[in-house]
């Protein structure tokens, strides 16, 4: 089996190679790793391959399924769990395989959103600068106590799950938001609706898929249900959020802090160092110049641990796909 790997980095190459080696020669499994992002420009890339490797802003629209399927190729191996960037439609009528890496560490993803809530509200990213430069002085950067606040999850799966474990046992309050209240978030908190968490929650932290539902489920309106000066933390997709809302929800200062993994229009800029670059895009631009804003680069999943698992499962689907056998992480019907 040939694999043209999209958006290929090096620590997705290594980890890949790694697991092929240890699955051994016998698997017969042939990774093609590319640096550029699958779109129909790129899809050319993947001829005389069996199957197209992915990830998060490689485009699967129904054009480029079309040229892949023209090519030959059968099989769509996500690296990650979203598939919002595939026309499954599309996908299912060229009959094509494609499959997901359901879970990889959710409390990678649930530390890393620790992580932004914690420096945010701290502000350790300023002071890190701060005292680098000598400078000891403490205003600007007073916090609040999280011990007793509450935080709001909107999407209780895996990541949500994750989050509100480690919220409670800080010793907040947890409310929980999701149309298939999951069982076990029993003991952790209390499910609401999304107006009743909106309103009441100091940190609003977004674990939902993308989906033409929760497409801008941050908006003009829902922001202006929260607590003036809360804290929304995003690290699911960009697309949940309304990013001209945000911007006017913090000018208002109705808004009290952002922090964001996810950027709706991420896939031009994330994954590739444009430092020495100038950034067209003005709304993102427009984001970076709040100090109550704090963006990463959709980092969330990176841990050792995860890239291991993604690994590894995405050789299982493929394995399935070459087996003709059923595959549990298949988004298509199979
Ligand atoms: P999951 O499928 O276990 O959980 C998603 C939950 O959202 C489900 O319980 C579902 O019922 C709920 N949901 C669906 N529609 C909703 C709505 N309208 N309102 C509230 N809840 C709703 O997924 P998991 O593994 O927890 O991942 C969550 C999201 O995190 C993924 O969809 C993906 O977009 C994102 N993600 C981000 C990563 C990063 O590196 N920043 C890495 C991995 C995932």
């Amino acid at each position: 089996m040939k694999v043209a790997v999209f958006s290929a980095r090096p620590y997705d190459s290594r980890s890949l190679d790694e697991a092929n080696q240890q699955a051994g020669a016998a698997h017969g499994v042939e990774f093609l790793y590319y640096d550029a992002t699958l779109d129909v420009h790129t899809a050319a890339l993947a001829q005389g391959c069996d199957a197209v490797c992915v990830f998060v802003n490689d485009r699967l629209d129904a054009p480029v399924l079309q040229a892949l399927h023209g090519m030959g190729v059968r099989a769509v191996l996500l690296r990650c769990a979203g598939f919002n960037n595939v026309d499954l439609a599309a996908a299912e009528r060229l009959g094509f395989f494609v499959a997901r890496v359901p879970a990889y560490s959710p409390e990678a993803v649930a530390e890393h959103t620790l992580a932004l809530i914690m420096t945010l509200n701290r502000q350790t990213h300023r002071a890190f600068n701060r005292v680098r430069e000598g400078n000891f002085m403490l205003e600007g950067l007073l916090g609040r106590t999280l011990h007793g606040k509450t935080a709001g999850i909107v999407g209780t799966g895996k990541i949500g799950l994750a989050t509100a474990r480690i919220l409670h046992g800080m010793g907040c309050t947890v409310l929980g938001h999701d149309p298939y209240p999951s069982p076990d978030f029993a003991g952790l908190g209390e499910f609401v609706s999304l107006q009743d968490l909106l309103a009441r929650s100091d940190i609003v932290s977004l674990h939902c898929p993308l989906t033409i539902q929760t497409r801008h489920l941050i908006n003009d309106d829902s922001l202006a249900l929260m607590k003036p000066g809360a804290m929304l933390v995003n690290t699911s997709r960009g697309g949940l959020v309304d990013t001209d809302a945000v911007i006017r929800a913090l000018k208002s200062r109705q808004l009290g802090h952002l922090a964001i993994d996810v950027y709706e229009q991420e896939s031009a800029l994330f994954f590739q160092d444009r430092s020495g670059q100038i950034i067209d895009d003005d709304v993102f631009q427009r984001l970076m110049t709040f100090p109550n804003v704090l963006v990463t680069g959709h980092q969330g999943f990176f841990t050792t641990e995860a890239l291991q698992e993604i690994a590894e499962t995405t050789l299982g689907n493929l394995g399935h796909f070459a087996a003709g056998t059923e595959c549990p992480n298949e988004v298509t019907s199979g």
